[in-house]
């Protein structure tokens, strides 16, 4: 098991979901955490449970659309535990983003979603490189999706929005090196959170199986999935990855789609009268 003891990490979004993944495998690796998230209940009960466990945990309310919060964050590390060595970018509401193409998206919206989705990824590593650079360097992982690498229909601002979260990576890779910083973006698949399965797959067992046929690996994602990626690029085992998009998705983005188009053209076949929802 690849060992961050002495290390202290900030997880925004941290208290559910791929940051409580990331929560739990940072701090079973032996890294101290600070949850940096705006759902102060949830977070406070994650940290409570780490620290039960023996692990080392604190939590805080941050809302990643408030600079102020964030450079507060980093200092709330600091104080506690007098050093930071990782920050990891992954808060982001997704019911705040609205669905459309250039067209539909109101210029309100559009400055909201990629403030939410890039400026708080700027603004929590603008706070934060200072710090970690102090004891040396550390990692910034900042997490994109698969959506930040391939595009799907009428989703102008997270996907613009997620691309644009790895293009700010590799320009920090490239900027800190020197000083010891290390930056890396995760781009995960399908990861069934508390939120999803209850949202979407709880009562939707079969759907679930048929959306997981398409992963090579016959399986959607878990947030400890995405926790194990993360500790490995904090790591030393990483001190030579940097400035990469790795995407943790089953192999989804490196598969051919025709093949579904193929499987979809049988389904009508064999069920005559089935309409393409979106065909004009
Ligand atoms: N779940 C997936 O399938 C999936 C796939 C690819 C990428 N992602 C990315 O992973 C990240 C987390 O997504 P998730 O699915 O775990 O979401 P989630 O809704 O399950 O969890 C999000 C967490 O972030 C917190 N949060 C939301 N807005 C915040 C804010 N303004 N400030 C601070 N904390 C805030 C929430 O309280 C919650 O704890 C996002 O960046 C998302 O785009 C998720």
């Amino acid at each position: 098991m690849i060992r961050l003891d002495g290390k202290v990490a900030i997880v925004t979004g941290g208290a559910q979901g791929v940051g409580g993944g990331i929560t739990r495998c940072l701090a079973r690796s032996g890294a101290k955490v600070l949850i940096a998230d705006i759902d102060v209940e949830t977070a406070g009960n994650m940290a409570k449970q780490l620290n039960e466990s023996g692990y080392e945990s604190v939590s805080l309310r941050v809302d990643v659309n408030s600079f102020a919060d964030l450079k507060q964050m980093v200092e709330v590390a600091m104080s506690e535990w007098g050093r930071l060595d990782i920050l990891v970018n992954n808060a982001y509401n997704s019911s705040e983003a609205q669905k459309g193409g250039v067209l539909e998206v109101s210029e309100e919206q559009w400055q909201k979603d990629i403030n939410s989705l890039v400026t708080s990824v700027y603004a929590g590593s603008k706070y934060a490189i200072p710090a970690i650079s102090e004891t040396g360097g550390g990692s910034i992982i900042n997490i994109s999706s698969v959506h930040g690498l391939l595009v799907a229909r009428k989703a102008l601002t997270y996907e613009t929005g997620k691309s644009a979260v790895i293009a700010l990576t590799k320009q920090m890779a490239v900027d800190y090196g020197e000083i010891g910083i290390r930056a890396n973006a995760i781009c995960p698949g399908h990861i069934v959170t508390e939120r999803i399965q209850e949202s979407t797959w709880k009562d939707n067992q079969s759907g679930l199986e048929f959306f997981e046929d398409q992963y090579p690996v016959k399986r959607t994602g878990t947030p400890e999935d995405i926790g194990n990626a993360a500790v490995f690029l904090s790591s030393d085992m990483a001190s030579f990855i940097t400035g990469h998009a790795l995407p943790v998705d089953g192999g989804l983005t490196i598969q051919l789609q025709e093949n579904f188009g193929v499987q979809q053209a049988h389904y009508v076949m064999d069920n005559p009268g089935t309409k393409m929802p979106y065909r004009r």
